[in-house]
């Protein structure tokens, strides 16, 4: 995989999960904009832009985590910037849904952010600095048929984000939630034709994200600029969540 370290004083290391497509990798790109060092974890084999670092990584297992982070560390330093963004859906209505449905879901989108943030906010005490910006959904606030295991996965981020900012915030190190609404990627792709009208519906903006719009605020969130943001959840979804 390509790895460019950038030179460029005060370069940051970031690390995204699942930064091989979709918002990940707009996330990634931005960063690479921004002068950061950018590694990224991917399942299988992938092409990825010069100058980010592709490192291989199942979130649902903690040991290839692990040596996804060394290699990282080797590269580019302690990893400073963290974004949990990989994630998974199996909708199906609740009758339907198995609890493997259910389990795997949350194992992959809940436990998975868990396993990146444990391990990252060891090198991030050390640093007494660092940043968690996980990429959650409106899913978590908003409900949405068909979504209970996901929706229960992405609301249960905002408990990790409190509860670090609570643990942690006091050694620099700060925890926010995104809640994208409906992005443009594969992901969205695997939505049905009516349920993409009836998201339509509840999007104030009258359009879907694109993965740079999701990007921006990320990049943001991980900025000096917002030094005392902490525990927040933050909707990027054109209106769609208002007031939940
Ligand atoms: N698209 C939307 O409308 C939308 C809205 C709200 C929130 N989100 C959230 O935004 C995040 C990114 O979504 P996306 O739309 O970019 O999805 P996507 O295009 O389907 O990409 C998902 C990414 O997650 C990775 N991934 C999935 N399971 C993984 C695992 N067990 N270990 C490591 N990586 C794994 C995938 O890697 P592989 O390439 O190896 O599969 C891929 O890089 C997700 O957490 C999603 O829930 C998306």
């Amino acid at each position: 995989m390509t790895n460019v370290v950038t030179d460029q004083p005060g370069a940051r290391s970031v690390l995204i999960t699942g930064g091989n497509r979709g918002i990940g990798l707009a996330i990634a790109k931005s960063f690479l904009a921004n002068g950061d060092k950018v590694a990224v974890t991917y399942r299988s084999e992938t092409e990825l832009p010069e100058g980010i670092l592709g490192v291989q990584a199942d979130v649902t297992d903690a040991a290839s985590i692990d040596a996804a982070f060394k290699e990282v560390e080797a590269a580019h330093g302690p990893v400073e910037v963290l974004v949990p963004n990989a994630g998974i859906t199996k909708d199906t209505l609740l009758m339907r849904m198995t609890e493997d449905d259910f389990t795997s879901v949350l194992d992959a989108n809940l436990t998975g952010a868990f396993r990146v943030i444990q391990r990252a906010t060891k090198g991030m005490m050390k640093l007494r600095k660092g940043r968690i910006v996980m990429i959650s959904s409106v899913s978590g606030i908003y409900g949405a048929p068909g979504q209970v295991n996901y929706s229960a996965s992405k609301a249960g981020m905002i408990g990790i984000a409190r509860s670090i900012t609570r643990e942690l915030g006091a050694r620099g190190i700060t925890a926010n939630v995104i809640m994208p609404g409906v992005v443009l990627t594969d992901m969205f792709n695997e939505v049905s034709d009516d349920v993409k009208k009836k998201y339509m519906e509840d999007i104030p903006a009258a359009r879907f994200a694109e993965p740079s719009e999701i990007a921006n605020v990320v990049r943001w969130l991980a900025s000096d600029e917002a030094s005392y943001i902490s525990g927040a959840v933050i909707p990027v979804d054109g209106g769609a969540s208002m007031g939940h």
